[in-house]
């Protein structure tokens, strides 16, 4: 055969690696709203920049049936791209092909690119939509996904690995996506679960829907397993794109900069009205983000999940940053247990990859009662304070309004290590509010007091006075400065200009042990 005759026989085998599981499943899976495995690609991708790996890999099954049931490519595009021109490792599950469930060669294809992005140092996204263990493989299959689990936990904070859900996703299908930093989903055609409906309802004699199991509203409000929920592909898609822009290619790296739109020194009036004169009123924490940041624009992050904290990148003067906010017009902004695994996480995900962590506090304490108690919040909520204390990231807080008892602690205080400590004039940090405060201190004189209420309110009108405000605190050192809300902007720039170089070590150790 000539060179030519012999390319045209690989354009051949090229063009037919293309088509899948064929015409009429491709037909399926567009009638169920969803793209094929190809078409996401091009969305999540720069134009023209994927470059296709292992595309003519065949499974080995000889059972049932298998032999005679070969797709190249075997129900997994693999390869790399760009993003905003940044390489990126994919795989990308065509459920065209036995329902996109895993084999030993599918499991193979994961696992190269999961060594190779390791290796160059670069992000990985999986867009998973898969049957789970292909069933007719038996033990080899449960081996693949073992293989992909040990490589996402060696991956795991050395490179950001993100996974989209786009189609049904159980038994080991969640779990490798579990393990990765970022999930997406998309509402009414994800589903993640350990075991299905039909499962629940066989054990636990549960009666309950797909979407009532494991869709996206109850990973992205309820459970908290996934971080996105989209209402369609395309913008989950480009929400990964927009993820990434605030993310370094690996844990040795800086995210990247990008020109600011905002003067850095631009002052922002409304600042002085959002914080309500009465202490208990509640205001959106989201107001004040807002107003602070490169172009008001804050990446939310697990935006309806434990929404009394808020998570998320912005940029200030351009440079990336992970921030963390009580939210006091949800329950208070108290710290809960869902608040505190939300917060511990993020943070450690921005300790690990040089994003430097902004904290704005109002929070009034952790949230009392039995059912937290029993939950575990003392565990849990260790587990934030304990991602704080172990991130050595320049650490910038500003206290807008309350900092109370363990949780003045736990949110980035000066004693764990904060680099840049502020609090506006409204700051109240005490070990508890006033109310709490006097009822304890001066039980028997309020007893015995003509009008108890009155007592009441005299009392906590002198300790609101003496402790609920910043200068304790100023006084210590344990906040910086007190500043004019107006300039925070400012004051954070300057301050993240200030440790731009910042260097802290933790001792040596194999790894800590973060109270589970
Ligand atoms: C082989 C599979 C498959 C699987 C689906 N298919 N799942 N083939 N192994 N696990 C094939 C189907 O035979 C069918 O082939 C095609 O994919 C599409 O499947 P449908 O059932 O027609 O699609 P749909 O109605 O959309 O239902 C999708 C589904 C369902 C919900 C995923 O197929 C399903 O329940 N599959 C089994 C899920 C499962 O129990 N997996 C094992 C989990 S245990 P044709 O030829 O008709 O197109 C596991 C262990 C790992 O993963 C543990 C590690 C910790």
């Amino acid at each position: 055969m000539t060179m030519r005759a012999k390319l045209h026989e690989l354009e051949e085998l090229r063009r037919a690696s293309q088509e899948g599981g064929g015409a009429e499943r491709l037909a399926r899976q567009h009638e169920k709203g969803k793209l094929s495995a190809r078409e996401r690609l091009d969305v999540l991708l720069d134009p023209g920049s994927f470059v296709e790996l292992d595309r003519f890999v065949e499974h080995r099954c000889t059972d049932f049936g298998l032999e005679d049931q070969r797709y190249p490519g075997d129900g997994v595009v693999t390869g790399y791209g760009t993003i905003d021109g940044r390489i990126v490792y994919v795989f990308s599950q065509d459920f065209t092909v036995f329902g996109g469930s895993l084999s030993e060669t599918h499991a193979e294809k994961i696992v190269k690119v999961l060594d190779n992005a390791l290796k160059a140092g670069v992000p990985v996204i999986g867009l998973n939509d898969s049957g789970g263990a292909r069933i007719q493989e038996g033990v080899v299959s449960l081996g693949g996904y073992a293989d992909i689990f040990l490589r996402n936990t060696l991956a795991s904070g050395v490179i950001p690995q993100v996974s989209a859900i786009l189609g049904p996703c159980a038994g080991g299908a969640v779990y490798s996506p579990a393990i990765t930093d970022f999930i997406f989903m998309v509402e009414g055609i994800s589903h993640m679960f350990v075991t299905g409906p039909n499962v629940a309802k066989t054990v636990t004699h549960e009666d309950v829907s797909f979407d009532e199991l494991g869709g996206a509203a109850t990973h992205a409000r309820t459970s908290g397993v996934a971080h996105f929920a989209y209402g369609d592909e395309v913008s989950a898609l480009r929400g990964i794109r927009d993820l990434l822009g605030y993310l370094p290619a690996n844990n040795s790296e800086v995210p990247p900069d990008v020109e600011s739109v905002d003067p850095p020194k631009q002052a922002a009036e409304e600042l002085l009205d959002i914080v309500p004169d009465q202490p208990n009123k509640p205001y959106d924490m989201h107001d004040v983000i807002g107003r602070i940041v490169d172009g008001g624009e804050f990446f939310e992050v697990h935006a309806e999940y434990a929404r009394n904290l808020l998570v998320g990148f912005a940029r200030l003067g351009g440079k990336a940053i992970g921030l963390v906010a009580n939210q006091p017009a949800v329950l208070a902004g108290v710290l809960d247990i869902d608040a505190s695994l939300k917060g511990a996480r993020f943070v450690r995900f921005c300790d690990a990859f040089n994003i430097p962590i902004v904290t704005f506090e109002d929070v009034p304490g952790f949230l009392p009662g039995v059912s937290q108690e029993h939950g575990g919040i003392i565990k849990h909520g260790a587990k934030l304070l304990y991602a704080y204390c172990e991130a050595t990231v320049p650490k910038l807080t500003v206290i807008t309004r309350k900092a109370y008892g363990g949780a003045y602690d736990v949110m980035s205080s000066k004693h764990i290590r904060g680099d840049l400590n502020l609090a506006w004039p409204t700051a109240e940090i005490a070990v508890m509010g006033p109310k709490g405060a006097v009822e304890i201190l001066y039980r028997k004189e309020i007893a015995a007091a003509k009008d108890p209420k009155e007592k009441t309110e005299e009392l906590e009108r002198e300790f609101r006075a003496k402790f609920a405000n910043p200068y304790q605190a100023a006084a210590r050192g344990y906040v910086d400065d007190v500043i004019d809300p107006r300039h925070t902007r400012q004051h954070l720039i300057s301050g993240l200009e200030a440790l731009a170089n910042k260097r802290d070590l933790n001792p040596p150790k194999k790894h800590g042990n973060i109270p589970l």
